[in-house]
């Protein structure tokens, strides 16, 4: 798998291009689309365009890359940020909204996600997400995965991470979910970030974003200045 690295002048623009694309392939293969939404800012305004252009959401199933360890109703909330850019008032049925209990204990919430991811996929071997927007941190985090911490490690789908820059926990899909996506694609903007985008994509495993290498699917980097 090579990763598509593409310039963008317009990132909401290209990303919801890339979304619809995604979304008519899988909806005419399997029925449904599966997709996973990325937490922080950068994802916002692709979200509210997303909300305007799109409007059939027959077999559109939402999960949740990670979700900082707060009540769905928090600002720091990932799921109060969907909720409000996508998810309002829009025609998805409950059940196809997979929201990380962020309220819960994080063990707690870890497990009661991936059970749901399990129950979703009616216990496939793994969940296969058919698009996977991730975002990257300055330190070259994605989803919750910093450098140094234990869910970097781990063996199942999701994982509660203790991050000690944030003195925090966080609830994170893991590498081995990230890397059975179909197609992932990282939303950066690189304001801050131009020393560990060249890292990351030069492939250093020192940071968790360059060890997302989707197995038998596609890596898209959508940068915008
Ligand atoms: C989160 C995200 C996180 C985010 C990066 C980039 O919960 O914050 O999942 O991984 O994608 O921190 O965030 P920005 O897009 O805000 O730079």
């Amino acid at each position: 798998m090579v990763p598509e690295i593409l310039r963008t002048k317009n990132l909401a623009c290209d990303a919801v291009a890339l979304i619809k694309r995604a979304a008519d392939e899988a909806i005419f293969q399997r029925g449904e689309f599966r997709i996973g939404l990325s937490g922080g800012s950068t994802p916002r305004p692709v979200y509210e365009a997303l909300a305007r252009s799109q409007d059939a959401w027959e077999g559109w199933v939402f999960t949740f890359g990670d979700e900082r360890c707060v009540p769905p109703d928090h600002p720091e909330s990932n799921y109060r940020m969907v909720r409000e850019t996508l998810l309002d008032h829009k025609p998805v049925p409950q059940q196809n909204i997979l929201r990380i209990r962020g309220e819960e204990h994080p063990r707690v919430a870890a497990a009661e996600y991936e059970q749901d991811l399990r129950r979703s996929c009616r216990n496939a071997e793994i969940y296969r997400h058919d698009f996977l927007l991730l975002g990257m941190g300055e330190d070259g985090h994605t989803a919750s995965l910093f450098p140094g911490t234990d869910a970097l490690a781990a063996t199942s789908w999701v994982a509660p991470n203790f991050v000690p820059r944030l003195n925090s926990w966080r609830i994170t899909l893991t590498l081995p979910i990230l890397n059975a996506a179909r197609h992932v694609c990282f939303l950066v903007k690189t304001a801050g970030k131009e020393e560990m985008l060249k890292k990351v994509l030069a492939g250093d495993l020192a940071f968790p974003a360059a060890r997302v290498r989707p197995e038998d699917g596609n890596l898209t980097w959508l940068i915008a200045d």
